[in-house]
């Protein structure tokens, strides 16, 4: 990326900035402590909020709109558990054609507003054939060798350094709190490693074999370039897989976004009580 475009690329985040901190400070809201990027099909959570305003996608400058089912596209701004949350209502991917800093777009944006927390969530294919759709998978750490790393190119100084460690993408302390929020409301947790591909087209079987042996548990078409590009900005991470099918080859029947959207609305209720309990849980932490 040229020196120019840059500059144009950090303008662009800025510009986005403002726009929000206008509308936030509009709607009286000075302090946001937490991010959640809702994946397919788990957007409805944010609408669980309290004292709810939202901003669509589309009006917020250089903002990506998503285009897929089940993605609707808006940051929305409200609280659970007395704790004053911002939820990305939606994102895009990859396979939708954007590049990377498109798709990283949104997280530079909390980043830069001061946002030092994100959960990320997603829908993915379980990699283990006693894996049932509707179980959540903690992210351990992500295997993501098939997809463009975000910060290729000219580093962004002003966001982060040149060679940002990835030894701990997804926070110890979060994934501990996780865990015992889970106990605490007898969830059934697993924990695992998430493969990040390009998708659109679902693996084939000889792919989730390859997956596999490479130490893979689940595997989607997101996620990874967002971690990345929070542990970048020196966000602390935290990641959460719903499986919503069992990958190729494992599942005996052919894999649909139908079933990825029903599976993550079955496990609503499940997902909107373990957030909230983690949710409480994280603002306890300084
Ligand atoms: N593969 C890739 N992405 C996915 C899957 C899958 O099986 N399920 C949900 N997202």
């Amino acid at each position: 990326m040229p020196a120019k475009k840059r500059q144009n690329y950090c303008a662009q985040v800025f510009e986005a900035v403002d726009h929000i901190r206008k509308s936030l400070a509009a709607y009286k809201i000075n302090r946001v402590e937490l991010s959640i990027l809702l994946g397919s099909g788990l957007g409805d959570f944010a609408d669980t909020l309290q004292a709810r305003r939202s901003i669509s996608f589309s009006s917020i400058p250089h903002f990506p709109s998503p285009s897929v089912a089940g993605h609707s596209g808006r940051l929305v701004f409200g609280e659970t558990e007395a704790v004053p949350i911002c939820c990305l209502q939606g994102r895009v991917h990859y396979y939708e054609g954007h590049d990377m800093r498109a798709v990283t777009f949104p997280v530079r944006v909390l980043g830069a507003l001061g946002i030092k927390r994100l959960i990320v969530t997603n829908a993915a294919g379980g990699l283990h054939s006693n894996w049932k759709a509707g179980d959540l998978m903690l992210i351990r750490d992500h295997v993501s060798l098939f997809m463009p790393n975000p910060l290729l190119g000219p580093n962004l100084h002003m966001f982060g350094p040149r060679f940002p460690d990835m030894s701990e993408c997804y926070s110890k302390t979060l994934r501990q709190l996780a865990v015992k929020c889970a106990r605490k409301i007898r969830l059934k947790l697993r924990q695992g490693i998430y493969a990040a591909v390009s998708g659109p087209s679902y693996e084939t079987p000889a792919e989730i074999k390859m997956l596999r042996k490479m130490g893979a548990d689940a595997v989607g078409m997101s996620t990874v370039p967002e971690a990345i590009v929070a542990r970048h900005m020196g966000m602390e991470c935290l990641g959460i897989s719903i499986i919503t099918n069992l990958a190729a080859g494992i599942s005996r029947s052919r894999l649909s976004h139908q079933e990825v959207l029903e599976t993550a609305q079955r496990i609503k209720p499940k997902l909107t009580k373990f957030l909230n309990s983690l949710f409480h849980e994280i603002s306890r932490l300084t």
